[in-house]
């Protein structure tokens, strides 16, 4: 397999994968900079690199062998990367908002999406909160989903901060279709503050009538436990939180009006597990530990697949 992008999420991925023992080879490090820490550092792992983009990728000899490509770079720029990639057959896992694939949050719906030519894995946001909203919509109508997330601005890179626009609508778009939520609404925070904060995530969903809060306790517990069997650092901060709305005590909502029901209130945090930048940096990990264990998963399938065809 192949990364483009040599940035924080595309050198995270590259340490993650060269300390795996999986299915995943590394045959190339792809950017456009030469001087990047990025390239450095896959050049020092061994790894073949090129700054020549995506045509660079082409040229190389090593890619004869690559069945399937990260993209780390950004949202624009993949639109041209999967243009030059798809004509080729290779698999494309996408870690930019573009949104050219199905939505893939590996512990809710990974398995129908296992022979997708190009998975788009949402966003930092999107894998940290998804999984909780589709917990809640397990056992309860979720007819509004808003989320917030906050990331220390050190850890977001010129491609994270062109792509806001794209976090906002795929992470919204992906807690309805994934998730399960009605409407959603997205927030995210670059928190300045030094030294850097963790990752943090907060998600409020609206149920409808009268929850069982029990269920929904097992449901959101169960799901941080598959997610942390991948991010070790994800865990509540506090334990969830419901408040009841009557008729005689409803929650006005400006776009909608009254809301008589339940909000749940989940609030996340999420330590990396500092491979490229410090333990801050969650939503590295989030986004990275994501993207390996989808294919990983494509990988076995695909391996599985072609040998029961002769
Ligand atoms: N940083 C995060 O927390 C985070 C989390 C999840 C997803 N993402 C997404 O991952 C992407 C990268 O974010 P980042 O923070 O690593 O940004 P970054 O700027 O650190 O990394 C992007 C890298 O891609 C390279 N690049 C740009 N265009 C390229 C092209 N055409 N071909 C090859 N390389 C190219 C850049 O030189 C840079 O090294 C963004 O789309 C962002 O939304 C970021």
């Amino acid at each position: 397999m192949a990364i483009i992008g040599s940035g924080n999420i595309g050198t995270d991925l590259l340490i993650k994968i060269l300390r795996r023992d999986g299915p995943l080879r590394v045959a190339a490090m792809v950017g456009i900079d030469a001087a990047s820490d990025g390239l450095a550092r896959a050049a020092r792992m061994g790894v073949a690199t090129t700054a020549g983009g995506v045509d660079g990728l082409l040229n190389l000899p090593q890619f004869e062998d690559v069945e399937l490509v990260f993209d780390a770079t950004s949202a624009d720029a993949h639109l041209a990367n999967w243009a030059a990639l798809e004509p080729t057959g290779v698999r494309m896992i996408d870690l930019t908002p573009a949104a050219v694939g199905p939505y893939c949050v590996p512990v809710v719906n990974l398995d129908d999406h296992l022979d997708a030519p190009n998975l788009n894995m949402v966003t930092c946001g999107g894998q940290a909160t998804v999984p909780i909203v589709a917990a809640v919509s397990q056992t309860a109508i979720v007819s509004y989903a808003e989320i917030i997330s906050s990331i220390s601005s050190k850890s977001a890179g010129p491609g994270t901060r062109a792509n806001i626009d794209e976090f906002t609508e795929t992470t919204s778009a992906a807690v309805q279709s994934v998730g399960g939520a009605q409407r959603a609404k997205t927030i995210m925070i670059l928190n300045p503050a030094d030294p850097p904060v963790l990752m943090r995530n907060t998600v409020y969903c609206l149920v409808d009538s009268d929850a069982d809060r029990t269920a929904i306790g097992h449901a959101i517990a169960e799901t941080i436990d598959t997610v942390r069997a991948y991010v070790p650092g994800y865990r509540l901060k506090q334990p969830v939180q419901f408040e009841s709305f009557t008729a005689g005590n409803p929650l006005y909502i400006p776009e909608t009006g009254k809301f008589i029901g339940t909000r749940v209130t989940v609030m996340l945090e999420v330590a990396g597990a500092a491979h490229y930048l410090p333990a801050y940096a969650g939503n590295l990990d989030i986004m990275t530990s994501a993207a390996i264990a989808t294919a990983e998963r494509v990988a076995i399938h695909t391996r599985d697949t072609s040998r029961a065809i002769p």
